[in-house]
């Protein structure tokens, strides 16, 4: 049997020319990217879930990509308090949409790499290819504490997942048993069947930022996901990441970033949007408590101003702010582009409400500016 559109390359052009990838973030989580009070804050449940994947598929979106959380960040609105599991809601998207390309989620160290694989493999298969996965190696001790697990030393973190999905990768190729002695994990009779859509697998992506993390990325997977602060950081990061790639041989992976959009038909009434559900109705105690385990050291806070941190962690979860007019967006994607990245993981605080406007007047300018279609 042929699988069209199953290689690897294929897979990591999401099958289709986009120069510059589009895809929605955490859509899967109660309010989404923004710890806000707001009445029309994202509600995270399946069925806006699954409208929303079918919108975006319809408009030509490349991927939706969900997050990993066990437990909220407390406050008025209890910030992510409710998350539906990745893979399971990966499945049920595939299963419902045409093009779009879904990640799950899935963190190393809580997961046994012979059950990943085969859920994955099996995902893969509803989505004829369309399947991907973000390894993430956790950082909230609050969850690990849910799992009876104490989170390793930084670095070992990827050390372990490094084995982890050597594994699976085994799991998803090998037709023979086979063992795997490594320094964490030792297994024997290792067999995985079926094997994931076309004879290939589905892409890996992972978002390290330490430096740890970057060469985990870089050695493992098709995509890395680096954080965007300004436009001048934003190019250094790119250029530093694609060097580091060369040598290691890995030319070809693809480097995204994340953001939060506020699209509006003036940039004013963008901005005054944004006021409100940030500054008048940010959900503080969420905002602290989020800071408390992703900054526990007052050191690692200082080199972000107090109200640039306020505002990007409320407003859309610590990524990259884009406020304003059809223009304004397009504008800012356009330098995302042309400063190196593929593509742009985003969020906004209504995705239902918003995403017919964005799709109406950002797409097609972004057709023009030759970075779609
Ligand atoms: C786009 C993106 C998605 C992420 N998704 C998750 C997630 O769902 N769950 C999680 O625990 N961490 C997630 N992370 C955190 C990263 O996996 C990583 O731990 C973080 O960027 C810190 O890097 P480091 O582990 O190298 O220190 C995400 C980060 C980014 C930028």
């Amino acid at each position: 049997m042929a699988y069209p559109g199953a290689s690897i390359a294929d897979r990591a052009e999401m099958h289709n020319r986009n120069r510059l990838k589009l895809g929605l973030f955490a859509a899967n989580c109660s309010s989404g990217r923004a710890a806000t009070k707001v009445p029309e804050r994202w509600s995270g449940e399946w069925d806006d879930n699954l409208a929303l994947a079918r919108m975006a598929d319809d408009a030509g979106f490349d991927f939706m990509l969900p997050i990993a959380r066990w437990k909220g960040y407390r406050g008025a609105t209890n910030f992510h308090g409710s998350v539906l599991e990745p893979t399971i809601y990966a499945c049920g998207l595939l299963a419902q949409t045409r093009a779009i390309t879904v990640f799950s989620t899935i963190h190393a160290p809580m997961f046994h790499p012979v059950v990943t694989a085969k859920q994955f493999a099996t995902a893969d298969l509803i989505g004829h290819g369309r399947l991907a996965m973000n390894v993430v190696c956790g950082w909230n001790q609050d969850e690990f504490d849910m799992f009876g697990l104490a989170n390793r030393a930084h670095d070992e973190r990827y050390a372990y997942a490094r084995e982890w999905l050597r594994v699976i990768r085994m799991l998803w190729q090998e037709r023979e048993e086979f063992s795997f002695d490594g320094d964490f994990i030792k297994l024997a009779g290792l067999i995985s069947d079926p094997k994931p859509y076309g004879g290939t697998r589905p892409l890996i992506m992972n978002a390290g930022a330490s430096p740890a993390g970057q060469d985990f990325a870089l050695e493992n997977s098709d995509i890395l996901f680096n954080l965007l602060l300004t436009p001048e950081q934003g190019r250094t990061a790119v250029a530093a990441a694609r060097a580091r790639a060369a040598e290691l041989g890995r030319q070809n992976i693809k480097i995204f970033t994340s953001g939060y959009y506020v699209c509006r038909p003036t940039r004013p009434e963008a901005i005054d949007y944004h006021h409100y559900y940030v500054e008048e109705n940010g959900d503080q105690e969420a905002y602290e408590h989020l800071l408390d385990l992703a900054f526990p050291s007052p050191q690692a806070r200082a080199h972000h101003g107090a109200a640039a941190l306020r505002q990007r962690h409320i407003g859309g979860n610590g990524s990259y702010p884009m406020i304003g007019s059809p223009d304004d967006i397009a504008r800012e994607l356009q330098m995302i582009s042309e400063i190196g990245y593929d593509g742009m993981a985003a969020s906004f605080v209504n995705y239902l409400d918003e995403l017919p406007y964005f799709r109406d007047e950002v797409l097609p300018r972004l057709e023009r500016l030759g970075l779609r279609g």
